[in-house]
């Protein structure tokens, strides 16, 4: 059973208890409900002879865990759980930034609030603000500590008055739990280097390549260009230790339980700050097994449900949220299968959609994307999605070579196509993207780039090409448009609702210059922002167009995911459409343009929407008709159509 929802009867059956605010039997209530489920998943993965004593450890952290959580994040844990799924509202619009490129730093950005609330953003992922080495530490995603923040960023005070001010404004906040590893200079990795076996056993270390060798045999290359296979020889311990992102990365081993039962406690702590959303980073590695990926491995959705139903039991308003860009039929299993359906993760980045929308961009074809699609299992009811264009990291194509293949396309070429295409290895292209770990063996590789400068707003600048401008203008429209109507929390990457265009100064610093996804992490242009409301920039028309479209979204309840996605084939190969409906909030049907010439879609291939006699646009405001029984679609046209 989907323990939220067994959770959400429990507290409507003892209402006295939420008046009387008895905040520890409520606790009570939740650790029975889960109770049995929590033991199952941990002696899955713990065998019961060998584990008792740390599972009883786990059943008395519990309630100590639950003791710190401040009284105004209990009374939200309840509100919440009242509301049912509160993540899946159409009111819902993100943001993911860096706090140092935004505005300096933690005080900064919360003087920024305001920004937000011009666009309509009140969801915010915040990349990691937790110490991290000096020098390379991966963006922050090599951690010295889970619920410190690092200094530059500002202090934990300033955090926790940042979290109450968006409480305060009804936003959410996103942080990361950099699960998977930690840096090598986390205390334990630093005892385990002045020769402590206990920490030792808190990572993968082996003394001698035996062990690492046999791994390697199956276990893919994350970062192969700059961080070649998956072990680190480490002389102060004279031991190899698993490395499967960069070298200072060092993995977790949670096949030892003590180290469960630490990373628990600081994931409690982390989200005891204030934090609404868990972005579980890198969470198809956390278990590892010779001869195999060790990636989506049974075990690790194992250890992810027993992670969320302590987290349930101590913090029922706080959600998780998958950072799996693994193949699509895999991201949806974090969504929880068989018996832990609805009990794993609430949110996963729908990365399919993502990498399938720069697939069509390129090709100005839907077919893959349709393709791909129409495969998927639904995901389950309470489940949604971030839907997002980009991010911080690079693009991954990560969609798998038989739909390729089932569409009469050549897998292999269809991906040197893309690479090319956006990687500024063909003239023609709009495209100035960069190449992210290219392998010339394999001929594989991934994208970065900004959404701009991908989508030919650079490269049109510098041509000084008004009409290529206008065009890239519409191309990000329509992007966001897309995620923003198609069910799930729209994520928008800062910097994005304004155009901003790849940022080259990464080439010159030292610890930056091999990792180009650098391109994509630029400074807030607080001087573009200014001048936002004086003129015609490029900047304030993408600004405008898609604070209109947030504030359409927000105002029609028929864009929250209700799982309700219909896709239309309406045998334009250029157009994607699809129809979000629901008996008690309406209906709308998306329409949009992959080509630069307009292109038709016939009303007999768009459900009732064809056979009503008015409907109208609800980005324009416009009546939309029908000639000779189609409708036009401009190059790169996005249409929100509603029957009227
Ligand atoms: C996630 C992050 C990425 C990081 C990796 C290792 O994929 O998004 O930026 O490099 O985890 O922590």
């Amino acid at each position: 059973m989907n323990q939220t929802a067994l959770h959400q009867l429990m507290i409507s059956a003892h209402p006295h208890l939420i008046q009387d605010k008895d905040f520890d039997r409520l606790f009570e209530l939740r650790l029975s409900g889960n109770l049995s489920l929590i033991k199952e998943l941990y002696f899955s993965l713990y065998p019961e002879e060998d584990h008792t004593i740390s599972f009883h450890k786990l059943l008395r952290s519990l309630p100590a865990l639950f003791k710190d959580r401040p009284l105004p994040l209990r009374e939200l844990d309840i509100q919440r759980l009242s509301k049912g799924n509160w993540y899946q509202s159409e009111k819902i619009v993100g943001m993911q930034l860096y706090v140092d490129h935004f505005n300096k730093d933690l005080r900064g950005l919360a003087e920024k609030i305001g920004y937000f609330e011009k666009l309509g953003i009140n969801f915010l992922h915040l990349m990691p603000i937790t110490p991290r080495p000096l020098g390379e530490n991966d963006g922050g995603y090599a951690v010295n500590s889970y619920h410190e923040v690092e200094k530059r960023f500002g202090t934990k005070n300033d955090l926790l008055d940042l979290t109450e001010k968006l409480r305060d404004r009804g936003m959410f906040l996103m942080l990361d739990f950099v699960a998977n590893h930690t840096s090598n200079e986390f205390s334990w990795a630093k005892k385990a280097m002045q020769g402590d076996e206990k920490y030792q056993g808190y990572y993968y270390t082996y003394p001698d390549r035996t062990v690492p060798d046999e791994f390697e045999k199956s276990l893919p290359e994350i970062f192969p260009m700059t961080a070649p296979g998956n072990f680190t020889y480490n002389a102060k311990m004279d031991k190899y230790v698993m490395t499967v992102f960069n070298q200072y990365q060092w993995d977790l081993n949670y096949s030892n339980p003590e180290v469960f039962l630490e990373m628990l406690a600081n994931l409690i702590k982390l989200v005891n700050l204030g934090v609404d959303v868990v972005r579980l980073d890198a969470l198809a590695f956390l278990w590892k097994k010779m001869a195999t990926q060790s990636q989506n491995l049974p075990e690790a959705h194992a250890l992810i449900a027993l992670f969320r139903m302590c987290l349930q039991v101590i913090a029922p308003g706080v959600v998780f949220l998958a950072e799996a860009i693994v193949a699509p039929k895999e991201i949806i299993k974090y969504f929880g299968t068989g018996q832990i359906k609805g009990n794993e993760c609430e949110i996963a980045y729908n990365a399919t959609l993502m990498a399938l929308l720069w697939d069509a961009m390129a090709t100005k074809k839907t077919i893959l994307l349709y393709q791909n699609i129409r495969s998927l299992p639904k995901k389950p009811r309470e489940a949604t999605w971030i839907n997002y264009i980009r991010c911080h990291d690079d693009i991954g194509l990560g969609f798998e070579d038989h739909h390729i293949h089932e569409i009469g396309w050549d897998a292999k070429e269809h991906r040197k196509f893309l690479l090319d295409y956006y990687c500024q290895r063909i003239p023609w292209s709009p495209a100035k993207g960069m190449m992210f770990m290219y392998n010339p063996k394999t001929g594989d590789g991934r994208i970065t780039g900004s959404c701009a400068s991908l989508l030919g707003l650079e490269k049109a600048l510098e041509q000084n090409d008004r009409t290529h401008i206008a065009q890239a203008i519409d191309k990000i429209i329509m992007m966001y448009g897309i995620i923003l109507s198609y069910g799930g929390i729209p994520l928008i990457y800062a910097g994005d609702e304004i155009g901003t265009l790849n940022d080259y100064s990464y080439l010159a610093e030292k610890d930056k210059k091999e990792d180009s996804r650098w391109v994509n992490r630029p400074d807030q242009d607080w001087e573009a922002i200014a001048n936002l409301d004086k003129g015609k920039t490029y900047q304030s028309k993408i600004f405008f167009a898609l604070q209109k479209l947030i504030s359409i979204r927000k105002e029609n309840p028929v864009f929250a995911d209700g799982n309700n996605l219909i896709l239309y084939d309406c045998d334009n190969p250029h157009v994607l459409v699809f129809e979000r409906s629901s008996t008690t909030k309406g209906e709308i049907l998306v329409l949009c343009n992959f080509h630069e010439v307009p292109q038709w879609v016939d009303r007999n291939n768009i459900g009732s929407f064809g056979k009503v006699a008015f409907t109208r646009d609800l980005i324009s405001g416009n009546a939309i008709t029908f000639a000779r029984d189609a409708l036009m679609l401009n190059p790169y046209q996005i249409l929100w159509m509603v029957k009227v």
